[in-house]
């Protein structure tokens, strides 16, 4: 097999394209060889030793991909060899084969294809998690997702149309509002046009009559945090999902009691193993959801793995609109 091996987490130019030995699955695991990995902003981090897991040197890099299963450990009876899968494993997605717990493969139903397999459960699993589970949004509530046109983001937007909801889509240029538009958002704000962000708060206000969203759904964190706060409507929902924009905001904890409002951590990871039956029963109906068309990837492009290094630059300056995804040529 070949794959990107990170020896020294300094950043992505220190990835060297390697010959390994394949390895065999031991009990509960399965090989996989891979045709499509799509990039997570984890992804970025964990190169750079700034990601919350730091795996033992050296590692494959590629924490989701999808592909077909060449061999299965003792004990795996979820799926069999030659089945059709998407894997969210942390690592090793960035190369032609890799282990995977068999207990986090997804098995793919017919007509699922690779590309959009491997760029599936990471956003979809987080958002459903976020807004349904952790906000509890009610149809004919309004949303307000930060970051929208990012790989999050696209499929908040979604899953919250999905659910009845209506969406104000915040992103940092025409062109991604517009993206955002074409999901279904019912209406944009391009926040490059609010600096400073104070307002921000005005333009929230205006589309919402007002009242101000119901919940927001923040992967960026940054300067727009507080402002987007302090315009949440009454009992709302503020959900943490990540912090893209670099720094951790602190946000003055007086407006959560003044709005009667929340707070609310979403951590998928943390979720899926600390309830992995509730976690399974989301990714069911998020597969159900697939067939029906109500939720689709947006893949920005598809590059070769040979090109990770131009995929990784991309993310890094903000460039990709929903999901990159690196294929296995031949696969
Ligand atoms: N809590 C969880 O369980 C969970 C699960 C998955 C991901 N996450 C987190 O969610 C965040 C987004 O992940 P993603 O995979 O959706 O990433 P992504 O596709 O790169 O989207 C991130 C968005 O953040 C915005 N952004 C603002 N400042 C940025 C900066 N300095 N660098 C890069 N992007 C910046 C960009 O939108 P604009 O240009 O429009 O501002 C970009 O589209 C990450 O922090 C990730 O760790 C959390």
């Amino acid at each position: 097999m070949q794959a990107w091996l990170c020896e020294n987490p300094v950043g992505v130019d220190a990835l060297v394209w390697k010959e390994l030995p394949t390895p065999q699955p031991g009990p509960g695991q399965v090989l996989v060889r891979i045709h499509a990995a799509s990039l997570n902003f984890p992804d970025l981090l964990i190169v750079q030793n700034k990601y919350q897991m730091k795996p033992d040197l050296p590692f494959v890099p590629g924490s989701e991909f999808a592909g077909v299963v060449e061999a299965v450990g003792e004990g795996v009876r979820n799926v069999a060899v030659g089945q059709n899968v998407a894997c969210l494993a942390g690592t090793g997605g960035f190369g032609t084969h890799a282990l995977a717990q068999a207990a986090t493969c997804m098995p793919l139903p017919a007509g699922f294809p690779h590309v959009d397999a491997a760029a599936f459960i990471m956003i979809y699993a987080t958002s459903h998690h976020a807004l349904v589970d952790r906000a509890q949004l009610k149809a004919g509530e309004t949303v307000l997702v930060l970051g929208a046109a990012g790989g999050v983001g696209t499929s908040a937007i979604q899953i919250a149309k999905a659910m009845g909801a209506r969406v104000i889509a915040a992103a940092s240029s025409e062109e991604k509002c517009a993206l955002c538009r074409s999901l279904g958002a019912d209406a944009t704000i391009n926040y490059s046009e609010h600096k400073p962000s104070g307002s921000l708060r005005d333009e929230i206000k205006k589309l919402t009559d007002g009242k101000g969203p119901d919940v927001i759904y923040d992967p960026v964190g940054g300067e727009f945090a507080e402002p987007a706060f302090r315009s949440i409507a009454w009992r709302g929902r503020y959900l943490v999902i990540g912090f893209a924009a670099g720094p951790i905001p602190s946000l003055p904890l007086n407006l959560a009691l003044l709005k009667g409002a929340s707070i609310v951590g979403v951590f998928w990871g943390g979720f899926s193993r600390q309830e992995p039956k509730a976690s399974a029963a989301a990714l069911a109906e998020l597969a159900q959801w697939y067939a029906e068309g109500k939720i689709k990837p947006v893949i920005d492009s598809t590059m070769p793995m040979s090109e990770l290094k131009a995929a990784y630059a991309h993310m890094g300056s903000r460039g990709v609109k929903g999901k990159l995804v690196l294929v296995n040529p031949g696969a």
